[in-house]
């Protein structure tokens, strides 16, 4: 029988995604819920967590004498907390190489455009004015490269000729929010497998 992953997200504001996975998954029992993390003590997100009785800590870089003290911080805290997981949520900073190294394969994240198409900031914006047809979002691994890392899922949506950044937006959340749920499970009941950079599913 499977052990229950111990889960931790990552946020920096309003915490749908983060709110759509607790509640998704609330009932799953290899998904516990143990951390949400925060680089912004203000963020929206926070009380949501507190309100699903989630333990929540926040604390920022600059509050830190050197990036490398502040990744030490965030690795010790995932190590006390034994986390299995980390779901990036709308967390605005680049998670270091050393961080990345303490959890191989063990950070995924939420990004509002069909990778490789759009990575960065502002994409669903990007997408109007390249002018697609389709978009749509993606939940993938990091690596050291922005919106780079291995594939485990994306779904599209059209775009038409109406469709502004928030109407867009807004046709893509709804998206990320059934898939990242469904990554996580996915995840969670060890049906990933990435073999050179190609993530393989073994549906639950
Ligand atoms: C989402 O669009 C996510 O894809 C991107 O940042 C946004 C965060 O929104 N990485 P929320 O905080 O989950 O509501």
């Amino acid at each position: 029988m499977t052990k229950a992953k111990n889960v931790a997200i990552f946020i920096s504001g309003r915490g749908s995604n983060m709110e759509a996975l607790m509640h998704n998954c609330k009932d799953d029992p290899l998904i516990n819920f143990c951390l949400v993390f925060s680089n912004n003590a203000s963020a929206q997100g926070l009380e949501i967590a507190q309100n699903f009785g989630v333990e929540t800590k926040a604390f920022n870089k600059k509050e830190f004498e050197s990036a490398d003290a502040f990744d030490d911080a965030i690795i010790a805290l995932l190590r006390e907390k034994e986390i299995d997981l980390v779901c990036l949520a709308g967390y605005m900073a680049i998670v270091s190489a050393k961080v990345i190294h303490a959890f191989p394969n063990k950070i995924i994240n939420i990004h509002p455009s069909l990778l490789p198409s759009f990575p960065g900031l502002n994409v669903q914006q990007k997408a109007i004015d390249y002018g697609v047809k389709v978009a749509g979002c993606t939940v993938h691994f990091i690596d050291e490269k922005v919106d780079h890392g291995p594939i485990i899922t994306q779904k599209s949506v059209e775009v038409n000729h109406n469709d502004t950044q928030e109407t867009l937006t807004e046709k893509i959340l709804v998206q990320e929010h059934k898939i990242y749920s469904e990554a996580l499970k996915l995840f969670c009941h060890d049906k990933l497998e990435i073999i050179d950079r190609i993530v393989h599913v073994n549906n639950i």
